[in-house]
């Protein structure tokens, strides 16, 4: 039987309450399909940052890196300064464990309504590709002169050829088994140095998908056609803050932040993968039991389908669907069901509903 060792890290806010009800649907999944999961709670965030002064410390990284894969909720507390655990937790968390690649499907699932008309489950379906270790997260930079009126603020943006090579490569890889189509999404009119790099690999590493078409979209251009067009689209590759930008607009496309799935994913296997919702620790609502856990849930499933167990992958993810086209509304009291009780929902619906044929979803 295969066995896997899971870090799960809650965090702050809905995090801890998705991410238990997530687990509930991957130990049905694994129960299911005949594997087993020895997931291990890591106290991280806020309130430890808060008792102790420490966000993540080598001994905790060297513990995480013995996992297979992490499990993580949400960080950010409004108690501590912004940037603190965002930067200190989760950017350091991607950078010391190479996951290079921010995988964010977008997908409307059938019986789901988006906001925006016209959208259907037939014509929403695309996955964007975020690189997730430089830009203007990693790039450094300074305050001079900082509280008076000859005040300047410098905020480096990294772009390096090889971080780059290995996203552009992973789009173009995934576009080819997808529909074949691979768009780039940054700002080349401005970000000159950035966007000519950007824009020379994917002409580079297209010449070797000749089956993949591929085109540019403007990322402010990219604010109107995605909602208003997302048939247009099957792979979307972007940057670092771009792609931060854009994943929460598709978020809002498929039904909400709390529908929203994404990996951030090691491609060469050196390290940990770990997967997380798209969306924030959201202090708006923490505490009230209304968080929708589908996003932890179907970031759970991509956690699966990167380990191997593909058909359990399947399953996790279409009885979310599943339970998604029965709710009377995707957030707030009106869902009628508690975060744990969706838990519940979904864990027993993993065990009953058929295995799916389909290949579609769960793609990492
Ligand atoms: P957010 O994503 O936490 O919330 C935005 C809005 O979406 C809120 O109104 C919230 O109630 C709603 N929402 C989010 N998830 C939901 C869910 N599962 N079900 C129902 N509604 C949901 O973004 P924010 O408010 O800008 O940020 C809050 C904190 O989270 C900040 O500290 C931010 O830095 C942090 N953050 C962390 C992550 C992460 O850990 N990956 C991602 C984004 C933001
Ligand atoms: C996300 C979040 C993070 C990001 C923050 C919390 C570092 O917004 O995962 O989308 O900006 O990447
Ligand atoms: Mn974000």
């Amino acid at each position: 039987m295969n066995a896997y060792k899971l870090a799960v890290v809650g965090g702050d806010g809905i995090g801890p309450d998705v991410t238990r009800a997530a687990l509930a649907g991957v130990h049905a999944a694994a129960a299911r399909c005949g594997f087993s999961i020895e997931a291990t709670d890591f106290d991280l965030g806020a309130e430890r940052y808060l008792r102790t002064g420490v966000v993540l410390e080598e001994e905790t990284v060297s513990a995480l890196r013995e996992h297979d894969a992490i499990l993580l909720g949400a960080v950010g507390d409004p108690r501590v300064a912004p940037g603190i655990l965002e930067r200190g937790l989760i950017v350091a968390l991607r950078v010391a464990f190479a996951q290079s690649v921010n995988i964010r499907p977008v997908r409307l699932y059938p019986g789901v309504e988006s906001p925006v008309r016209g959208v259907t489950a037939q014509n929403c379906d695309l996955v964007v590709i975020r690189e997730n270790t430089e830009g203007l997260y990693t790039g450094g930079g300074s305050l001079s002169h900082a509280g008076t009126e000859h005040a300047v603020a410098l905020q480096n943006s990294i772009t390096t050829a090889a971080a780059t090579a290995e996203t552009v490569e992973f789009a173009f890889q995934l576009a080819q088994a997808r529909r074949g189509r691979l768009t780039l999404c940054h700002k080349t009119n401005i970000l000159l140095h950035a966007g000519g790099l950007w824009q020379d690999t994917v002409d580079q590493i297209g010449q070797r998908y000749p089956q993949v078409e591929h085109d540019y979209v403007h990322a402010d251009a990219m604010c109107q056609h995605l909602p208003l067009d997302p048939g247009r689209f099957d792979v979307v590759v972007t940057d670092n803050l771009f792609g931060d930008i854009i994943s929460d607009l598709g978020a809002t496309v498929q039904g909400g932040l709390g529908l929203a799935a994404g990996a951030n994913y090691n491609p060469r296997g050196t390290a940990p993968s770990m997967y997380e919702p798209v969306h924030g620790s959201a202090p708006d609502i923490a505490g009230k039991g209304w968080a929708n856990p589908a996003a932890a849930a179907l970031s759970a499933a991509m956690c699966l389908a990167g380990l191997g167990e593909r058909t359990a992958a399947l399953i996790l993810e279409a009885a979310v669907a599943s339970v998604l086209a029965e709710l009377p509304s995707l957030a707030g009291p009106d869902m009628g069901r508690s975060t744990e009780e969706l838990g519940e929902l979904i864990a027993d619906r993993v065990s009953s509903i058929e295995a799916p044929q389909s290949e579609a979803g769960a793609r990492s």
